[in-house]
C-alpha cells in the first residue's frame, strides 16, 4: 500500500493486485494535482478507505480473494459519496455490468487502457465528485438555513405574541386609569357643585337647570359624547366666579344691581376661569365659562367678541343660562314653557346665537316639568308575594310581633324581600304592604 496524501488535495485511489500496475498508474499521474493512494488487494483499499477520505475509487476486477465489484461494493458503506471505476478485460462485459450494479461503479474502463482515455476518465470522475461534494455542500447550507429561519420564525412568532400580550395589558392598564381619571374628573365637578350648594343654593340650583337645558341642547345638536360631557361640567361650574358673592341675586337684572355689584358681576366669568385654570382638564371648560356673557353682537362682555369668534360651547351656555334666567324670574311657573321661549326668540341674532333656537326648544320641555306633570303618589297595599325590587315603602313593615322590619320611604332590595321572607315564615305579617307609586294625569 502506498499513500502520497497531501490534506489540501484530492485522493484517487487506485486498487490492484500487480505490482506493475499500480506503479505504471503513479508513473501516469504523477503530475495530475490530485494525492494518489494505491492498494495492493480489496481488503488493504477498504482499510485505506477508513482511515482517509478519497474522492475516486479505480479498482481492478480481476483480483485474488476479493474482486473488484466486490470491493467497490464494500467501499460504497464506507465511503459512499467516491466516484468509482472498474478496470476489466475486454471479454469480461459482464464483471464490467456487475461493478456498476453491484459496486456501484460509475464507469468501466477496459484493459489495457489508453493512458490519455484513463487520464480524461479519472479527471472526468474527479470533477463529477467536486460537483457532487459541492451538490452536498449546497443542500447541506440550505437545510441549515431553513432550520435558522425556522428558528427565527418561530422567535419571532414568540416574541410578537409577548408583544401583543404586553400590548394588551398596557391598553387595559391605560383604560382603567381613564375610567379612574374620568371618575376623579366627575367627582371633581361634584365636589365644587356640593361647595355651591351650601354656599348658594339658588346659584346651586341655576347652575343645575342650566346644566339640563345644555344637556338636551347638545344631545339635539348632535354633539360628541365627549364633548357634550366637557360642556355640561362647563355648564354646571358656569357661575362659579358668583361664589365671592353670593348675596347677589340671580334674579336681579343688571339695571337693577348698584354700580359695585355691577362690577363685581362684570368680572365673574374671567373670576371662574381664573378658578378652573389650574386644573388641565377644565382648560377648555374655562374659556367657554369666560365667555359665557358675550353677545352675538359683540355687545357682551368681557372679551366683548362676537359671531361665531365666540366659542360654540359658550354660545350654548349663554342660551341655557339665558333662559334659566327668564324662567327663574317667571317662578318657574306651570306651562311657562312655551310662553318664555316666544319671549325669548327676539333676542337670538341679537344677544343669542339665531342657530341654537330649535335645540332650546327640543331641550326646555323636558328640563321643566312640574310635580304635576311628573304624576301624583298614591298608596297602594299589596300582599308579600306580589312585591318587587325598586317598590318603595309608604309606611312601615312590622312582624306577627310587632318588630320593626323596614321602615316608611325605604325602596325594597332582593336582600330586602329574601329577609322579609325569611321573618314571615316564622312570625307572619298581619298586614299587607304599603307601597307607593305615582299615577299620571289624564
Ligand atoms: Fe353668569
Amino acid at each position: 500500500m502506498t499513500s502520497e496524501l497531501n490534506t489540501d488535495k484530492l485522493a484517487v485511489l487506485f486498487v490492484d493486485d500487480e505490482e506493475n500496475v499500480l506503479k505504471s498508474l503513479k508513473r501516469l499521474f504523477l503530475d495530475e494535482p490530485f494525492a494518489i493512494l494505491t492498494a495492493g488487494s480489496g481488503q488493504a483499499g477498504l482499510e485505506i478507505l477508513k482511515e482517509t477520505p478519497v474522492a475516486v475509487i479505480v479498482s481492478d476486477q480481476k483480483m485474488p480473494a476479493m474482486i473488484g465489484a466486490e470491493f467497490l461494493a464494500k467501499s460504497c458503506e464506507i465511503q459512499p459519496d467516491a466516484v468509482r471505476m472498474i478496470l476489466t478485460g475486454y471479454a469480461d462485459v459482464s464483471a464490467a455490468m456487475d461493478a456498476i450494479n453491484k459496486g456501484g461503479a460509475y464507469r468501466y474502463i477496459t484493459k489495457p487502457w489508453n493512458d490519455e482515455d484513463l487520464v480524461h476518465a479519472v479527471r472526468d470522475a474527479l470533477e463529477r465528485y467536486r460537483l457532487g461534494a459541492e451538490n452536498r455542500r449546497l443542500t447541506a447550507l440550505t437545510i441549515e438555513q431553513n432550520e435558522e429561519l425556522r428558528k427565527w420564525g418561530a422567535e419571532l412568532e414568540t416574541y410578537v405574541q409577548q408583544q401583543t400580550i404586553d400590548l394588551s395589558r398596557r391598553n387595559k392598564e391605560l383604560e382603567q386609569l381613564a375610567v379612574k381619571l374620568k371618575k376623579n374628573f366627575r367627582d371633581m365637578i361634584t365636589a365644587f357643585l356640593k361647595i355651591m350648594e351650601l354656599r348658594d343654593h339658588l346659584l346651586y340650583r341655576h347652575s343645575i337647570q342650566v346644566a339640563a337645558l345644555v344637556e338636551g341642547m347638545g344631545k339635539a345638536m348632535g354633539l360628541k359624547a365627549e364633548t357634550l360631557e366637557l360642556l355640561v361640567s362647563a355648564a354646571q361650574l358656569h357661575d362659579i366666579g358668583s361664589l365671592k358673592s353670593p348675596d347677589m341675586s340671580l334674579l336681579k337684572d343688571m339695571k337693577e344691581m348698584s354700580p359695585e355689584e355691577q362690577q363685581e358681576y362684570a368680572v365673574h366669568p374671567v373670576r371662574g376661569q381664573s378658578v378652573l385654570s389650574v386644573i388641565d382638564d377644565l382648560k377648555q371648560v374655562g374659556l367657554w365659562i369666560r365667555n359665557h356673557h358675550e353677545w352675538y353682537n359683540g355687545q357682551g362682555f368681557p372679551d366683548r367678541i362676537q359671531g361665531e369668534s365666540i366659542p360654540l360651547g359658550a354660545r350654548v351656555i349663554a342660551v341655557a343660562d339665558t333662559f334659566d334666567w327668564m324662567m327663574c324670574r317667571a317662578g318657574h311657573a306651570q306651562n311657562a314653557v312655551a310662553g318664555m321661549l316666544e319671549k325669548i326668540r327676539p333676542l337670538f341674532g341679537v344677544r343669542l346665537d339665531p342657530r341654537l333656537f330649535e335645540s332650546l326648544k327640543a331641550s326646555a320641555a323636558s328640563v321643566y316639568t312640574t310635580d304635576a306633570d311628573k304624576g301624583q303618589d298614591i298608596v297602594i297595599e299589596l300582599p308579600l308575594e306580589k312585591l318587587a325590587v325598586g317598590m318603595v315603602l309608604a309606611r312601615d313593615i312590622r312582624s306577627g310581633s310587632n318588630l320593626l322590619l323596614l321602615g316608611k320611604g325605604a325602596a325594597l332590595s332582593q336582600k330586602a324581600l329574601d329577609s322579609l321572607c325569611r321573618y314571615h315564615a316564622v312570625d307572619p305579617l298581619k298586614e299587607k304592604i304599603a307601597i307607593l307609586t305615582k299615577v299620571k294625569p289624564a
